[in-house]
């Protein structure tokens, strides 16, 4: 009885030493020695446990139908991506954007599609998220092609192991998960806003953050300029290290809350609602694979297996992201099918205040990229009010 009773625990002594073992991994990477006074921030155990165990996965609703429906999907040649463009063309999508920055991977993916869905269009269309010329020539192209756009999903993001610039000369995950995320956010919104106005919904735009921006200790967040803070590292040895990867994938999932609920001030919920979504863990995605160090990726894919939602259900979190909530998640994330206003941070008049400085610095940045201010109305609202500062 007695070895009996120890063979049955073993696998569940097992379990939570994996299990501790992630969450001291994923814990340690957010407790380096810090040079700022620490946010409150939400406990990783609390937030996982919560998710991974006691959060019932919801399907879409009966009823729920994209027909007549445009969506683009960024980084949807694979991972969550593509189990949420399949699962909108179950739900009856017409039109699917499959945007990637590899044409070949994502026309494998749609020639499975096509099979799944004879009666969709489906295209793939080139987009590099670590390019601004790419996400610029992209966005060109979706408003001069698209008759309508009434979902856009942008999902694609990294982690990454080692140190790099991109041509831009950005850290390429700050660019990719942040800087064009924000870029193209603002440059798809007069297609948003003329799809609404043209049709019969409210357009939608979501962002893909996750459970480690709700983490994340935004060490430099008093850093003036704050955006040159995330590109400058140690250029002789452009070494980095676990924490250093894992904490920018952190900060730049926080970055995007704050990106949504900038973009939800500039932009009415009857134009377009914006949203962030976090699928939380799922399993068997690229993403695990990108986790830097190896016993990080080994436990990290262990622990996806073992505790980590399909990536069907992952899916399923999007959806309702871009769905089934309405106006009353526009500025917020959503999360395990609530409505939640982000990082701890986000509701301290400190944190408004480094929200408001990053902000004021992306839109100068994006500014010289694109010319971003007019479609936001920001000099608009710069000369109105100089003049009701001209008129007291
Ligand atoms: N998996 C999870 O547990 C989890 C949890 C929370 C949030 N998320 C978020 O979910 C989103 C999707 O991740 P996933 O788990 O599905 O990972 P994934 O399988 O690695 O998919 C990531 C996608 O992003 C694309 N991508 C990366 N860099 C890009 C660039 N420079 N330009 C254009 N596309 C680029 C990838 O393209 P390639 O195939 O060409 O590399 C891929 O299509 C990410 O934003 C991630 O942060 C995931």
């Amino acid at each position: 009885m007695g070895i009996l009773t120890t063979i049955l625990e073993l696998p569940i002594v097992a379990l939570l030493a994996i299990w501790n073992s992630f969450l001291a991994i994923l814990t340690h990477l957010n407790n380096r020695p810090s040079t700022v006074a620490h946010f409150e921030t939400d406990s990783l155990t609390s937030l996982l446990l919560t998710s991974q165990f006691f959060v019932k996965p919801v399907p879409p609703p009966e009823g729920t139908s994209f027909v007549g429906k445009t969506a683009l999907i960024t980084g949807s040649n694979t991972g969550l991506g593509l189990a949420t463009a399949r699962v909108l063309l179950q739900h009856g999508l017409s039109h699917l954007i499959i945007a990637v920055r590899n044409v070949e991977k994502g026309e494998r993916a749609k020639l499975n599609l096509r099979v799944e869905f004879p009666g969709a269009r489906i295209d793939v269309w080139e987009i590099d998220m670590a390019k601004f010329s790419s996400v610029v020539a992209f966005a060109k192209r979706v408003n001069s092609e698209l008759e309508r756009l009434d979902i856009a999903i942008l999902n694609a993001g990294l982690i990454k192991p080692d140190w790099g610039l991109t041509e831009d000369g950005h850290e390429e995950v700050f660019q990719v998960n942040y800087l064009s995320t924000a870029l193209l956010s603002v440059l798809l919104l007069p297609i948003l806003r003329s799809t609404t106005r043209n049709w019969d919904s409210v357009a939608r735009l979501t962002v893909v953050s996750s459970t480690m921006g709700l983490i994340s200790r935004f060490e430099n967040r008093n850093a003036d300029p704050l955006l040159k803070s995330f590109d400058e590292y140690d250029a002789a040895t452009k070494k980095w290290n676990l924490q250093d990867g894992a904490d920018r994938y952190a900060v730049s999932k926080l970055l995007e809350m704050m990106l949504v609920r900038q973009l939800a001030g500039a932009v009415s919920s009857n134009e377009v609602i914006i949203n962030a979504v976090d699928p939380a863990l799922v399993k068997s995605t690229g993403l695990q694979d990108l986790m830097p160090y190896f016993p990080a990726r080994l436990i990290a894919n262990i622990m996806g297996r073992l505790a980590g939602r399909t990536m069907v259900q992952g899916a399923w979190a999007y959806v309702d992201a871009v769905d089934g909530k309405k106006e009353e998640s526009h500025g917020k994330l959503v999360r395990n099918w609530e409505i939640e206003a982000g990082h701890q941070m986000m509701k301290t008049e400190d944190g408004k205040k480094v929200e408001e400085k990053l902000w004021a610095e992306t839109v100068e940045e994006l500014e010289n990229v694109a010319g971003i201010k007019a479609i936001l109305g920001v000099q608009q609202q710069q000369s109105d009010k100089k003049k009701g500062a001209g008129r007291a």
